[in-house]
């Protein structure tokens, strides 16, 4: 916690130097916001490609050598093969109604993956993989699945994969709807929270390649398009909610709920912050 500490401190002071996206008052104005985010990162990154920051802490120039190759070769025989092709499998095994996800779905579900999460102009919420997923699950009289792991996971791991390399592609939030849940999860990105009093910017954008323990802090460009992710920590894969939830922890703040309006605006937000990189999921992470 020392380490965690300490860094606050000096977020506290960054946060007032660089104010990169304006929080306060005004129209909001996305596309304004995407430009100087990358602005930002690649300033930041001089040495990393674009397209490289969809791999996070491991993209080049980012994370150290040693890392960077421990996880290329990791990618290489990598262990989330088989629940990739579980999720295959449990995606094409019928409802006991005869229906499929596949009848969910635009393109049968398949290669569709970088244009989630949207928003539903009719309820306002915000659509991701694993929302729509259950939604087709309770449309077919079937039980929702748990929101972190498991089956869940699986699919949505697998949808992601028929979208490998696929540019991220998020429209940009127009409608009042889309520009409210884009503001909320804006905000939350933000906002210090919790017992150490800090924000998810505070380390993904201000110290963003800086190490923290063992690991390099990635930038918030590229933050979510590996996921879901495989990390060694779970022995499985995870969902982007397992994450946010682990991070929340760790800055001692109290975790949203899984796929609640807050994790779903907020990753709504970043995932238009990382329009254009490549779908890249799922990935190994330590
Ligand atoms: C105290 C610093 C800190 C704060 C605050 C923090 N994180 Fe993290 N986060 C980390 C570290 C360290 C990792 C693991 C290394 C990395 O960044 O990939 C991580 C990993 C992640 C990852 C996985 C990235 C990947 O490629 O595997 C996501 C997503 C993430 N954080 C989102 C968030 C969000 C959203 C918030 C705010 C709710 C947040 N983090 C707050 C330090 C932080």
């Amino acid at each position: 916690m020392k380490t965690i500490r300490s860094i606050s401190a000096v977020v506290a002071t960054s946060l007032m130097l660089i104010p990169m996206v304006s929080l306060a008052g005004s129209q909001p104005n996305p596309e304004q916001d995407l430009k100087a985010f990358r602005q930002y990162f690649e300033q930041r990154f001089p040495n990393t490609p674009f397209k490289d920051f969809s791999n996070g802490s491991f993209a080049k120039g980012i994370g150290s050598p040693g890392a960077i190759s421990q996880w290329q070769s990791m990618e290489e025989f990598p262990p989330y093969d088989f629940a990739v092709a579980k999720g295959k499998k449990l995606f094409n095994t019928p409802f006991p109604n005869g229906k499929t996800y596949a009848s969910c779905f635009p393109h049968g579900g398949i290669g569709i993956a970088q244009n989630y999460p949207y928003v539903n102009n009719k309820t306002g919420q915000v659509v991701t993989i694993e929302t729509a997923i259950n939604a087709c699950r309770e449309k077919n009289g079937l039980k929702p699945l748990p929101w972190l792991k498991g089956d869940l996971a699986d699919i949505s791991a697998y949808m992601f994969s028929t979208s490998d390399g696929k540019a991220v592609n998020v429209k940009t939030p127009s409608t009042p709807a889309e520009l409210k849940a884009y503001e909320t999860g804006k905000k939350i990105f933000y906002t210090r929270r919790g017992k150490l009093d800090m924000s998810c910017a505070g380390c993904h954008t201000y110290h963003s390649g800086q190490r923290l323990r063992a690991q390099t802090i990635s930038p918030t460009l590229g933050l979510v398009v590996s996921f879901p992710a495989y990390r060694a920590k779970w022995g499985a894969l995870g969902t982007i909610d397992r994450r946010f939830i682990g991070c929340n922890k760790n800055t001692q703040a109290k975790p949203f709920k899984p796929q609640s309006t807050e994790y779903r605006d907020l990753q709504y937000f970043l995932t238009y912050m990382s329009n254009g990189l490549p779908i890249n999921a799922p990935q190994w992470r330590p």
